[in-house]
This record gives C-alpha cells, sequence and structure tokens, in this order.
C-alpha cells in the first residue's frame, strides 16, 4: 500500500510539474511571426525616441560622438570602465597610423555589493582609489609625457544626458544599482570632484555607455562596424545614424553628418513580448519595476533568477524537490546566470554537472536523471527566448537603417560588434542569437551582417574617444 501511495503521489508530482513546464514554454514562446512583431515595434519605438525628448521608452540618448576612431590615434591614454559587478582600469599605448594599440594595461576590481546601494562619494571614492593605484604603478615603457596632464576615457554603462562629450547626468539607475544622491548628477563631476579628494590629477575628456566604447572598438579594427550590442549584466544597443534623421537634435549638424545613438534598448517594451508570470513577479520585487523589460528577459542579471523562480514554483506546487521547498530555493539571485549556463551545456550523461550545481548552490541533492533533464529544460526556454528577443531587436536596428533587405547591386556588409559576458561565454545563447538572426533575414540578407565579437571593444573604445576629444589633439593629420 506504502508503494502504490508513493507511486501516486510521484505521478501526481510528474502529471503537475510537466502541467508547470508545458504552461512555461508557451508563454515564453517566440515563434518567428511574433519575433518579427517585436523588430517591427523596436523600429518604430526608435523614430518615436528620435523625434522628440520623452517621446519612447527607448530614450535614443545623443551621445556627442559624431567621428569615429579613424586609427589615427596616438599617445597614452586612461579609461574606466564601470557598469557590471567588476570594474576596470586601463591603460592604453596607441601608436597612430601604423602600430594601432601598441600596449594595454589593466587592472579589474569588484565593487563590494554595499556600494552599489550607498552613496556617490562612496562608490567614487572607491573607483578613485583604485584608479589612483592603477596610475601609481605606471611603468617605464608606458608613462605620460612629462608636463602632460593624464586623461580619462570614463565608460560609465547606465542612462546619462550627455551635455557634452565629456560631460552628463545619470538619468537612472539599472541593473541592481541604487544611488540615489547620484541620479540627475553629472557623473562627470562626480568621478573628478573624487579624483581631487585622492589628490590624482586626470581629466575625463570623454564620458560613453560601453555600447558606444563597443562601437568606437569595433569600428577602429573595422570599418563596416554601424552597430554595436551588449549582452552581459544588462543588455543595450548603439548605432550610427544620420543626423538629419535625429529630429530632436538641437545642435549644429556635425561635419561628419553622423552621430552615434545609445538605444537604450532595455527599456523597450511592447506588448508583443512573451512575458511570464515569473517576469512579472521579478519585474515587482526588483530595484526598479516597470522599468528595463527588455532587459529583464535577456541579460545576465536576470536569466539565472527566472529559472530560480520557476523551480520555486515547481518545489511548492508539484513537490519537484520533495515533501518541502529547498530552502535555500527562497533566496533571489541565488542562481547565477553562469550557473544556468553550466547546468545548460551539460554534456554528460546523467547530467552531473546539474547535480553538483543543485547541490552546491541550493542544498538539493538526489536529484534524479529525470528531474535534471527537466531543471536544462527550462534552462533552454528562459536562454532561447532571451537571445530570439535580443536578435529581433538587432533587426529592429537593421530596419531602421534599411539594411534588412536585399537590394539591387547593394553588397555592403553591415558588422555589428557584440559584446558582453553573456554573448562571450553562453555558447547556446549566442548561438540561439546568431541563427535565429538569420532565420529573420533570410540566407541572403544574412550573408551581408556579420556578427563580430569585440573582445573589450568598450575599454580600447573609451581611449580612443578620450583621443579623439583630447585637450592636445595629438591625432595625427591624415
Ligand atoms: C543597462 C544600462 C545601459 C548599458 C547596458 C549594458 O541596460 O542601462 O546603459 O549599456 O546595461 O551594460
Amino acid at each position: 500500500a506504502l508503494v502504490a501511495r508513493h507511486r501516486m503521489q510521484s505521478s501526481g508530482k510528474w502529471a503537475r510539474t510537466m502541467a508547470i513546464l508545458k504552461e512555461l514554454e508557451e508563454t515564453c514562446g517566440t515563434p518567428i511571426g511574433k519575433l518579427k512583431q517585436i523588430a517591427d515595434a523596436m523600429t518604430v519605438e526608435m523614430h518615436a525616441g528620435l523625434a522628440s525628448e520623452g517621446g519612447s521608452k527607448l530614450k535614443m540618448l545623443i551621445s556627442f560622438v559624431d567621428n569615429l576612431p579613424t586609427g589615427d590615434e596616438k599617445g597614452l591614454f586612461y579609461a574606466l570602465d564601470l557598469g557590471g559587478t567588476n570594474f576596470r582600469v586601463l591603460r592604453v599605448l596607441l601608436g597612430g597610423k601604423e602600430g594601432h594599440v601598441v600596449k594595454q594595461e589593466f587592472k579589474e576590481v569588484s565593487i563590494p555589493q554595499d556600494l552599489m546601494t550607498g552613496t556617490s562619494q562612496g562608490l567614487f571614492d572607491f573607483i578613485a582609489t583604485a584608479l589612483a593605484e592603477f596610475v601609481s604603478t605606471e611603468g617605464e615603457g608606458l608613462h605620460v609625457s612629462s608636463g602632460r596632464q593624464r586623461e580619462l576615457g570614463f565608460t560609465f554603462s547606465f542612462p546619462v544626458r550627455q551635455t557634452s562629450i565629456a560631460s552628463g547626468n545619470l538619468i537612472k539607475w539599472t541593473k541592481g544599482f541604487s544611488i540615489e544622491d547620484a541620479v540627475e548628477q553629472d557623473v562627470v563631476g562626480e568621478l573628478t570632484k573624487a579624483m581631487e579628494r585622492m589628490g590624482l590629477d586626470m581629466r575625463v575628456s570623454a564620458l560613453v555607455n560601453d555600447t558606444i566604447g563597443t562601437l568606437a572598438g569595433g569600428r577602429y579594427h573595422n570599418q563596416d562596424v554601424i552597430a554595436a550590442v551588449i549582452l552581459g549584466t544588462g543588455t543595450n544597443a548603439a548605432y550610427v545614424e544620420r543626423a538629419n534623421a535625429i529630429p530632436k537634435w538641437q545642435g549644429l549638424l556635425p561635419k561628419s553628418g553622423e552621430m552615434v545613438i545609445n538605444m537604450e534598448w532595455g527599456n523597450f517594451r511592447s506588448s508583443h513580448l512573451p512575458l511570464t508570470e515569473y517576469d512579472q513577479a521579478l519585474d515587482v520585487e526588483s530595484k526598479n519595476p516597470g522599468e528595463q523589460i527588455f532587459e529583464k528577459v535577456i541579460s545576465g542579471m536576470y536569466l539565472g533568477e527566472i529559472v530560480r523562480r520557476v523551480l520555486y514554483r515547481m518545489a511548492e506546487e508539484a513537490s519537484f524537490f520533495g515533501d518541502t521547498v529547498p530552502p535555500k530555493l527562497n533566496i533571489p539571485y541565488i542562481l547565477r546566470t553562469p550557473e544556468m549556463s553550466a547546468m545548460h551545456h551539460d554534456t554528460s550523461s546523467d547530467l552531473k554537472v546539474v547535480g553538483n550545481k543543485l547541490k552546491d548552490i541550493l542544498e538539493i541533492t538526489n536529484t534524479s536523471l529525470k528531474m535534471r533533464k527537466v531543471i536544462v529544460e527550462v534552462c533552454d526556454i528562459v536562454a532561447t527566448r532571451g537571445a530570439r528577443l535580443s536578435a529581433a531587436g538587432i533587426v529592429g536596428i537593421l530596419k531602421k537603417l534599411g539594411r534588412d533587405t536585399v537590394r539591387a547591386r547593394n553588397t555592403q556588409k553591415s558588422v555589428i560588434a557584440l559584446d558582453g559576458g553573456l554573448f562571450e561565454h553562453y555558447k547556446k545563447f549566442s548561438g540561439c542569437m546568431e541563427s535565429t538572426l538569420k532565420e529573420l533575414l533570410g540566407e541572403e540578407v544574412a550573408e551581408n551582417i556579420i556578427v563580430e565579437h569585440s573582445n573589450d571593444g568598450s575599454g580600447i573604445g573609451a581611449s580612443l574617444l578620450a583621443a579623439s576629444h583630447s585637450q592636445y589633439h595629438e591625432v595625427e593629420e591624415p
């Protein structure tokens, strides 16, 4: 009788688990028709965001970058990259025409959690301290000529309303940062004050978003680069727009006729987006409810958390892990995307990576192979949705630029520079993103659209833009 009862319970468990799984699969569905609607909606919102300030959820921020690197940039420059869980400081020696990046050195520092939600001074003092320390290691080969002020390209990967190439006010925080007194402040001013407090004499000559840095770094190596996409802790895109296609731009028409736009596509939202009850709850409980919805279904900060929420429901409603809900499973953000990725990529026949992760992170032991397979399936559904949506976003940009169709004799290449940990390390994600891009564009068009991994373009890009906006104008004349 006991065995029979157990069997019945167990079959109830599986029936309920499969129902939850099936529902997840359905609500996360991204059939091609839906993706096309999303790409179209992205294009529409781009137009609206360019037309007027506040005209769309897409802020379409003007970067003040109207010239991308040419290869002539020369000299020693610093870069500071802030925007994820780590920040990095770099020293880059640019060689001008022939040399390109002659030498680079960097240091990476992880940001203590409490500084992400503390005060502006707390965060910027921490950064300036690390920067000062790094500057003090300026060596024999790599040093600024005497009498010359050090210059910095500051990659600050949050939405900023720029007032010039080297100043701008923070609009809001994203990605788990929340420092109230920094909002609306000029972030270059805040950094400069902190550097002064540390006795560091350095000038910020370019303030850029990571997408802008990646675009600049990508263009430096490949002149066909027209857009950049970040798939990391957060997600965003930037691209080169015609200046006269930006009605809200009040300034002079740049000589180049071009302006780089930071889309802040993480804040994109559309009724076509496939959202689930897990997304809804994640959003409501997040630090920025109602905002960054596209980012919350795509980017690395959130994918693992979505999976955790699905597993929690399975535990609670289907007794998936037994009679009680494993306590650790109730801790938000305990399951990180790199761990989700490791489980998703487990190729062992008994899925032992999945088993070990469950044990190490969630203290769940004795999972059957059948259970592990369900967990891999959950990872697959969540990652696939994110990857396919990011492909739709890229197609939206290509549409805006008129590069999504085969035109007569038009064989120009469009290269998209991609960067970010999610793209770089989560191979099933990037693979799915790229194959969806082909599926959406069709074979013939897809031939001319190239996705290129721009390894740390963002840091190099910031130093390149610091060089082209240097107070010493040390750019070789062509
Ligand atoms: C978030 C930020 C954005 C950044 C992106 C990738 O979406 O708001 O500025 O580019 O993350 O780091």
